[in-house]
């Protein structure tokens, strides 16, 4: 007899739990623990069990040719995906509520199933948030009214497996979004973790059946109220991030998780009226808003993936009135530049404790890469000192704690976008084979300069009649 059994979830973290708490001893989130009924069998499983069936197991090779992967056509999208949507696989696409995912993927739909894509496509959008008519008035607005995507509003998974499981069904179904999916035979209301995972394992175990390309649309979520895309990530082939800061019109799409593909690399859109653009030069992008020459300012020559990527590094260092002064950084890890911090005063006696220090990456772009240590450094020391970084000049490489300035990737990458750009001069880390891309790379009009301790970066920027740099914190 099959024993009904109940357990609880917190709906912010997914820990489970046998009893109910008022918090969750996980995360540590207030009311978040909902019950969840599950059907137990008593005792392990019998080999001999009612529709048990033995495995089939077979070699690595196969005969057969995989599927040709589904390109879209919106490059910046097909790189990020790993060269296009694989049949079978899903995908879940988080961001933020706003952010532009629905735009995204109703071009995306609308490129695939349009045609103008290489490999034509059928493609299914089903909406659980807007209306036929909101998503058909976006649609008139970007200029994609008549392209052939077969379009739906439905919250029922047991509506969308009735109509999609059948062998003419279309070749990528977009599910738009995750959190409005609700199973009939599930207490939990829609957007709960039960609801969610059970939806979306029910949509994947489909995907694979049927040999459709899935993307799900998730919320990334204020922690705690609803199920936030994390639990959905170990399901899913594919994570992308659509990302981006509010106040700019730039948004990045990132792999953050593909079987399919590398994860770091980046696509780079831009918000116009009439839908996302692709940014095919970003580098030109996040630099157009630079001013000239000014002290506290710092071209970081970045890589997002196999792109490199050309980013200005902003920073102010004022006096505090307060005993704990205030670090805000945007764009960047906060823990980085404490280490960046920490490192000028012990290494190179820059008195920077009693300051406040406001760090920020133009143009709404998150650096990951520690590559951008030497460029921080800069916009720090230059915004300290009031000495400009030279004009044209790119900034990267590593901090150690001893103030070293280490080696980073791709080196040649890096010199030869900021060449594009028009930049003749390039301070970086010492690279491991000293000489050779050197030479050439002077040749075509670039000065590599090798920095190889933070010292020697303070010393470029270093007034000698400088106010604020102090060998000594006693100076005043
Ligand atoms: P939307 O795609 O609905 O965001 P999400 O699905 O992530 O919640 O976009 C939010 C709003 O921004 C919507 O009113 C349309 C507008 N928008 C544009 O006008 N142009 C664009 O390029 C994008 C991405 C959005
Ligand atoms: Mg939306």
């Amino acid at each position: 007899m099959a024993k009904v059994q109940s357990r609880y979830v917190c709906q912010g973290c997914g820990a489970v739990a046998a009893k109910w708490s008022g918090r969750c001893e996980s995360c540590g989130a207030w009311n978040s623990m909902t019950e969840e009924v599950l059907e137990k069998t008593p005792g392990g499983l019998s080999a001999r069990g009612k529709g048990s069936q033995k495995l089939t197991f077979v070699d690595l090779h196969s005969q057969s040719e995989p599927q040709p992967r589904m390109v879209c056509g919106l490059a910046e999208f097909d790189r990020v995906t790993g060269g296009g949507l694989v049949p079978g696989s899903a995908v879940l696409v988080a961001g933020d509520p706003g952010i532009g995912k629905s735009t995204l993927l109703l071009q995306v739909a609308a490129r695939l199933a349009g045609g103008s894509s290489q490999t034509s496509a059928t493609c299914a959008y089903i909406s659980g948030e807007e209306s036929i008519d909101q998503v058909r008035l976006r649609a008139r607005r970007m200029g994609l009214a008549q392209a052939p995507v077969q379009l739906a509003t439905a919250t029922s998974v047991r509506d969308m497996v009735a109509s999609l499981d059948q062998p003419q069904g279309p070749s990528v179904v977009i599910v738009d979004s995750v959190q409005t999916l609700y199973i009939d035979s599930l207490e939990s209301a829609p957007g709960t973790v039960s609801q969610v995972r059970a939806a979306a394992q029910e949509l994947i175990r489909l995907a694979k059946k049927r040999g459709f390309s899935l993307i799900l649309v998730g919320h990334v979520t204020k922690e705690g109220q609803i199920a936030g895309p994390k639990v959905l990530e170990h399901m899913v082939d594919t994570v992308l991030t659509f990302e981006g800061d509010r106040g700019h019109h730039f948004r990045i799409l990132r792999a953050s998780k593909n079987r399919f593909g590398p994860t770091d690399e980046i696509g780079v859109f831009e918000m116009t009226d009439r839908g996302l653009e692709e940014v095919a030069n970003p580098s030109a992008l996040f630099l157009a808003e630079r001013r000239g020459n000014v002290a506290g300012a710092a071209v970081f020559a970045g890589l997002e993936g196999t792109r490199p990527l050309l980013v200005e590094i902003q920073a102010l260092v004022s006096a505090s009135p307060q005993a704990t002064p205030r670090r805000a950084v945007v764009g960047w890890d906060s823990s980085r530049l404490a280490m960046v911090l920490a490192v000028l005063e012990a290494r190179c006696g820059l008195a920077l404790a009693g300051q406040e220090v406001y760090l920020n990456v133009a143009g709404g772009l998150r650096i990951g890469e520690p590559a951008a240590d030497l460029a921080v450094a800069a916009a720090l020391v230059s915004a300290a000192t009031g000495q400009e970084v030279p004009e044209e000049t790119v900034i990267f490489g590593e901090i150690g704690l001893s103030g070293e300035i280490r080696p980073v990737s791709q080196v040649e990458l890096r010199l030869k976008e900021a060449e594009k750009l028009g930049f003749s001069r390039a301070w970086v880390a010492p690279r491991a084979k000293k000489g050779a891309g050197k030479a050439r790379l002077e040749g075509n009009g670039l000065a590599v300069e090798e920095i190889s301790h933070l010292q020697d970066l303070v010393g470029r920027l270093a007034k000698p009649q400088s106010r604020s740099l102090r060998a000594q914190p006693s100076a005043h």
